[in-house]
């Protein structure tokens, strides 16, 4: 139950951050390139070698030439903010891979990022799009519900190296 509280009150946020409105008009998002490896690491992967974010960068970058997928970067005034994937796979594409820096998380840039690659999907001609999350990420969980994700299935998935854990995949039917 949310008792009528602004979520955006619950953080204290610093002087650079704006409001949740002003935030997202000023929010680029576009296709993310090995040239903003370093960008991205430091924000979003900072346990990662910068040197396989940019492979990462790189391999998403050959399948996207291929009409594969599309990785986005979100950047706030030329700072990188987050990161998503969308992956076209033979039967069914998925967004993937979505994380914003912590200081910038609950002010809307993940909901931009998917709106974002369900555009893409859109314009692509996809008529339904996946997404997943760990049962123990319940905040990911709540917020693609929230944006119109309906429940599919669950699956146990090795994650991160570690021991397999139960992953929910939802599903959002597309209108192009
Ligand atoms: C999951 C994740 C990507 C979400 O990104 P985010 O930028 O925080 O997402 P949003 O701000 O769009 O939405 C999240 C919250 O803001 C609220 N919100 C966003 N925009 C809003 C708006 N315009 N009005 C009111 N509420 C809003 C949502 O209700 C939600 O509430 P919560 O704080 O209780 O979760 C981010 O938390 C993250 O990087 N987590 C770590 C990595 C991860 O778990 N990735 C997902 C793997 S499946």
């Amino acid at each position: 139950m949310r008792l009528g509280v602004d979520v955006f009150q619950r953080k204290p946020r610093t002087q650079a951050q704006p409001g949740p409105a002003s935030l997202a008009a000023r929010l680029a998002i576009r296709r993310a390139t090995p040239d903003d490896a370093a960008a991205l690491q430091r924000a979003c992967w900072p346990e990662w070698p910068e040197v396989a974010v940019h492979e990462f960068l790189e391999r998403l970058n050959t399948s996207a030439a291929r009409g594969r997928g599309y990785p986005a970067a979100a950047l706030f005034e030329g700072a990188a903010v987050g990161f998503g994937q969308l992956t076209l796979w033979r039967d069914a594409a998925e967004i993937g891979d979505l994380i914003v820096a912590p200081a910038w998380r609950s002010q809307g840039v993940g909901t931009a990022i998917i709106a974002h690659l369900l555009d893409k999907a859109r314009a692509w001609g996809l008529t339904r799009v996946e997404i997943g999350a760990a049962m123990s990420n319940p905040r990911a969980l709540a917020l693609y519900r929230r944006l119109g994700f309906a429940p599919q299935r669950v699956i146990d998935i090795q994650l991160n190296g570690g021991a397999p854990e139960p992953v929910m995949y939802l599903a959002m039917p597309l209108k192009s």
